[in-house]
């Protein structure tokens, strides 16, 4: 399926969601990860208090959790100039040489993507980070050497929905490690009210908790329903998005009750159909559902886990009683007593 269909995505779809609107730039509008935002706060006090750059910090979790606005925000909050980069963007090593010559004290470096790094970018970024030093080699063969240039004081701020890939020496020189958790239903319907108001829209405190419930933890998604669900209090002339619109575009929508759409049943039933409710590798389940094996796991397979519908064994995905429960099958005899015994064994 085309990632534009796919309402419920977590990733980012260009079309017609303009994230910067809605995006929160103080760190009073950013609503939830409590522990995250207290502990950063102490972190920024204190620098700004020594008159420091803040210690590099590492932002890891599902997409559209709030990593990219919290960026901008601590950049904010620091008053300091934030430079944006990604993984993927910088491809030589001259190419990060020049961004790190460029900055100033206290500047911020993001770099979105940061497990996509590679290698011999990635060493460049050792000494900066730990020394802020810059190690460069001048000339070619016998007569090359090796200066040292002394860089800035500034502060790296990584982000990654994976952070499993993160190389152990790179993730050891983050001094600060945040991850980021799904949200509640009730920090969305925050969330929601606060983009309502934004866009103008109003809406029924009610339909705001169940757009909430529907959007699987994550404000992306909540954002994007809100903006979705207006359309259709609009076409029904409504100037208030009710309860009962919000229930029936949602069903329109082919969004469940616990946010799931049909890739998700898609992807439970392969297991359950195919594979007698697993273990049965990511590859497989992506070859048989036509999802791609890097999709599954970093949009679906988050909340799947999180809802406790499936499982990660060392032979592969097994799906928990309930996901049979939620498609309505009869539970297997044999699956209630073994896979009830299993637990989440590979972290990656
Ligand atoms: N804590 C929050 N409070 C209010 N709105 C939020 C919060 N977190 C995220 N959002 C909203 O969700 C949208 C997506 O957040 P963001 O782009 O920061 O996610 P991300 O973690 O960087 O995703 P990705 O991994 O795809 O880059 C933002 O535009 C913002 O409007
Ligand atoms: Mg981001």
């Amino acid at each position: 399926m085309i990632e534009e269909e796919r309402l419920v995505a977590e990733t980012r779809i260009t079309a017609d969601d303009n994230e910067n609107v809605l995006r929160p730039r103080v760190m009073s509008d950013y609503i939830g990860q409590e522990k995250i935002k207290s502990n950063l706060n102490v972190f920024m006090t204190s620098a700004c208090k020594r008159g420091e750059a803040l210690d590099h910090v590492l932002l890891y979790g599902p997409p559209g959790l709030g990593k990219t606005t919290l960026s901008h925000i601590i950049a904010n909050e620091m008053n300091a100039e934030i430079r944006v980069t990604s993984g993927p963007a910088i491809e030589r090593a001259g190419d990060l040489a020049a961004i790190l010559t460029g900055l100033q004290k206290n500047s911020i470096l993001f770099i979105d993507e940061i497990h996509r790094l590679n290698h011999t970018v990635e060493e460049i970024l050792y000494p900066a980070m730990e020394d802020y030093a810059l190690d460069m080699v001048l000339g070619k063969g016998p007569s090359a050497r090796t200066i040292r240039l002394t860089l800035p004081h500034f502060t790296l701020i990584g982000a990654t929905t994976k952070a499993g890939m993160l190389s152990a020496p790179l993730r050891d020189r983050f001094g600060v490690i945040c991850r980021l958790e799904i949200y509640k239903p009730e920090e969305l319907a925050i969330i929601i009210g606060r983009s309502a108001g934004i866009l103008h829209i109003d809406i029924e405190k009610e339909a705001a908790l169940e757009i909430a419930r529907r959007s699987r933890g994550t404000p992306r998604i909540a954002n994007r329903l809100l903006r979705r669900l207006r359309d259709f209090a609009e076409f029904e002339d409504s100037p208030t998005l009710t309860l009962a619109i919000a229930k029936k575009g949602l069903n329109l929508l082919e969004v469940d009750d616990l946010g799931l759409d049909k890739t998700d049943i898609s992807i439970l039933k392969t297991i359950i159909d195919k594979f007698d409710g697993g273990p049965v590798g990511l590859e497989t389940i992506a070859a048989s559902s036509g999802e791609e094996v890097n999709t599954i796991e970093d949009v679906y397979e988050p909340f799947l886990l999180q809802l406790g519908f499936i499982t990660r064994t060392p032979r592969g995905r097994v799906c928990l009683r309930r996901a049979y429960e939620h498609l309505g099958y009869p539970v297997p005899r044999k699956e209630i007593t073994l896979l009830d015994g299993l637990n989440d064994t590979d972290e990656s």
